[in-house]
């Protein structure tokens, strides 16, 4: 029977401490439990009731154990990122967790949904440790550009060892119950009531003196297991100093006692809290959860939708398909024609497979999934579907015939999406009754795994098919944007200007190699001339035909990919593109690097070499640029949208947090000063933003468009 304790120890019913624990009493046993929606981030006012608290039981008589726990969804997702950036205040996380572990009365953890970062970290000081069998425990501060800040790195290796500590320290990935059993970092999972299981393992502790972590000597590793993971935490660092911290302070954990290891490992927390890195990481998580937040569509509710109907079965309508399939959704798939439909499922039968071989699901799922895919020829079965997508190739003239089919096939209601990655959406919208529930739902490729999803607002669109299409990104785990309607999108229209400017210093002197070099270094995982070469140098050529009849000659034109295109060099797909590929390898060129130099020699530009500190300066400038007039337009919301956008799209490290984020560390009037220099060389084509020029000029930077 529970009995509820005031904070001076007296019975009383229900009793609140500073609106964040709640404490009562079953038996012996004190149950703290940290009530601190949403997340139960352990905030200065959750540290100090805790503390209080756990002192106090110390001194009550009548509790012989004490349990901590979590109310709501969560245990505790750990330090309170509000809080980041700010001067600490006492008291301090490692200092309770300290006091926990030293308690002479037994304490143990109950962990359920996700208990995370300094969550974990309260659970390491304690003495036991019981999970949900559904929980998650991990120590995802690396993704925040942090390292465990108390305690975390010295104390988890001395429970799970070094090499797996180090694993689980320096990818931030979180382990469900079993893995967590396992590995040592749990005692016990509950198998039906994890608050009454974690009462009994508490009381069966009574009496008994409990061993300290801190302690204990961390396990010696295997030579080679421990090598092997320092080298793939290197070598997945790429850029990023959180992991390669976490190799040294683990480390320590095996030469050091806890009381010089936990002061390092304190240092390196607020180091870190200071870089770049983590602001530019906490920018990013903190953009993620406003993306979708838009002031018009408070009071808006978003439709339910259970059957999607997907036109089209090639890579990405196949790659769609199998995005709502995992997110349970019931799928139409059409084509025109058997041999495209057969076609089409293979290829959804082939990324099942292979999510089967990599791990990822079993036969049954996989059988589960395809139970709920219906391929069809017949468009007009779309009929009972709620939302159609339209996944054809990038041709107007075909899309538009295809709304005005649909809108002779499916009720006025039904919202209706396209899948186009840069076509104007209102020719489509013009061709179908009921405009406003039309919008572009943009994925990227391979649909199924890319994050992204930008949602294109055409000028019609309601705001229930708005929110409704935010509610879908939800449901899949997308990471949602909202764009207005131009050539490209956000993304697209970004990346257009960020390759045109690689190309222009190919006319001033650059090599692909040296620019695709610089762009890696800069954090890219391949620059842009060997990604033209993956995706294929035909997809650019096309466009640039398709633009041809509109482009203004007064505009600068590097036509290189027309002169690799007529010769056959299609990219890695034809052994040949801007490199060579040998034996799969990329190599460079001297034939395309002799072909650029003299077509840089005939514009009769100015030829130098370029540092790779030019080269980023440039590419960023003109991305920056091209995103401060996406902002002007009004296409995008927010800057942090923009960086949401290059990041999980494009590749752009996420450790610069994006673009307009690195661009405000960087200092705007310097990217100013580069963007006037593009212009005064490249002329039309280029033209600094002004909302750019306006904000250096009032001294302010894009952090502070972030909150409207
Ligand atoms: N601090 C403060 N607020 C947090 C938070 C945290 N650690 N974690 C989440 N929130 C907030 C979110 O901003 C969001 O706020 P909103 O409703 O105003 O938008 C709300 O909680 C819900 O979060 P999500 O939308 O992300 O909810 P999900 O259910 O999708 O995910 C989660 C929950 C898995 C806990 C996810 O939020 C998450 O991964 N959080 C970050 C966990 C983390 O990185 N912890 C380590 C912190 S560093 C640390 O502990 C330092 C220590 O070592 C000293």
């Amino acid at each position: 029977m529970s009995t509820a304790v005031s904070a001076a120890g007296d019975a009383d019913e229900g009793e609140t401490m500073p609106d964040v624990l709640r404490v009562w009493r079953d038996g012996e046993v004190a149950v703290l439990e940290i009530d601190n929606p949403p997340v139960n981030a352990t905030s200065q006012a959750v540290r100090r009731a805790l503390l209080d608290a756990v002192q106090r039981a110390q001194s009550e008589p009548e509790t012989l154990s004490i349990l901590i726990c979590g109310a709501g969804r969560t245990f505790t997702a750990g330090g309170d990122i509000t809080e980041f950036g700010k001067p600490p205040r006492e008291p301090h996380l490692p200092d309770l967790i300290n006091r926990i572990e030293e308690s002479g009365k037994p304490v143990v953890v109950a962990w359920h949904g996700t208990a995370l970062g300094g969550g974990c970290e309260i659970g390491l000081g304690a003495h036991k440790r019981i999970i949900a069998k559904d929980g998650f425990v991990g120590l995802p501060e690396v993704k925040l550009g942090l390292l465990p800040g108390a305690g975390g790195t010295q104390r988890l290796p001395r429970l799970v060892g070094p090499v797996a500590a180090l694993d689980l320290i320096a990818t931030g990935r979180m382990v469900g119950a079993e893995e967590a059993l396992r590995l040592g970092l749990v005692d016990a999972i509950a198998r039906k009531d994890l608050r009454a299981e974690a009462i009994e393992l508490a009381r069966g502790l009574i009496g008994q003196m409990q061993p300290r972590l801190s302690l204990r000597s961390t396990p010696a590793a295997e030579p080679e297991a421990w090598q092997a993971m320092v080298a793939k935490v290197n070598r997945e660092a790429r850029g990023r100093i959180a992991p390669q911290r976490a190799i040294e302070l683990v480390s320590q954990s095996l030469t050091l006692p806890f009381s010089l290891g936990q002061p390092n490992e304190r240092r390196a927390f607020f180091e870190l809290m200071n870089s770049e890195q983590s602001r530019g990481l906490r920018h990013l998580f903190l953009a993620e959860r406003e993306a979708g937040k838009r002031p018009e569509l408070a009071s808006v509710t978003p439709r339910d939708l259970h059957q999607i109907g997907i036109i089209g079965a090639g890579t990405m309508g196949s790659g769609i398909a199998v995005a709502f399939l995992d997110a349970g959704y019931k799928v139409m798939l059409v084509e025109a024609d058997d041999a495209a439909l057969q076609a089409g499922l293979e290829r959804v039968n082939g990324l099942y497979l292979r999510a089967i071989r990599s791990g990822r699901i079993d036969e049954n799922t996989r059988l589960n999934r395809l139970s709920n895919l219906a391929p069809t020829t017949e468009m007009s079965r779309l009929a009972g579907c709620d939302l159609v997508i339209e996944a054809i190739f990038e041709d107007m003239g075909a899309k538009i015939e295809l709304m005005k089919k649909l809108a002779n096939l499916v009720p006025a209601s039904m919202l209706v999406a396209t899948n186009t990655s840069y076509l104007d959406l209102e020719p489509m919208a013009d061709a179908l009754p009921a405009p406003e529930r039309f919008l572009g739902l943009h994925f990227f490729s391979p649909a199924h795994v890319m994050k992204l999803l930008e949602i294109v607002r055409a000028r019609r669109t309601s705001l229930q098919a708005l929110s409704t299409a935010l509610a879908i990104g939800r449901k899949l785990k997308k990471i949602a944007v909202i764009s207005g309607v131009c050539e490209g999108f956000i993304g697209n229209r970004i990346l257009a200007k960020f390759r045109a400017q690689c190309e222009f210093m190919l006319e001033e002197g650059a090599l692909p190699r040296e620019i695709d070099a610089a762009m890696e270094a800069f954090g890219l995982a391949m620059g842009p001339f060997a990604v033209q070469d993956l995706a294929g140098l035909d997809i650019a050529w096309a466009r640039r035909k398709r633009l041809a009849a509109t482009r203004d000659p007064a505009d600068r034109d590097v036509p290189l990919v027309d002169r690799l295109c007529e010769q056959g060099r299609f990219g890695q797909k034809a052994g040949k593109g801007w490199y060579l590929y040998e034996n799969g390898h990329r190599v460079p060129d001297p034939a395309v690097e002799a072909m650029v130099r003299a077509h840089a020699a005939a514009t009769g530009r100015p030829q130098r070499s370029f540092s790779a500190q030019e080269i980023q300066n440039r590419v960023v400038a003109a991305m920056v640029n091209e995103g401060a007039k996406i902002l002007g337009e009004g296409i995008a919301a927010r800057p942090a949208d923009i960086d949401l956008v290059l990041v999980n799209g494009y590749g752009f490290p996420n450790w610069r947090g994006g673009p307009m984020h690195y661009a405000d560390a960087l200092g705007l009037k310097q990217v100013l000063a580069v963007a006037q220099n593009t212009e005064a060389r490249d002329g039309r084509g280029f033209e600094v933003a002004p909302l750019l020029a306006e904000l250096v000029s009032s001294q302010r930077n894009f952090s502070t468009l972030n909150g409207g």
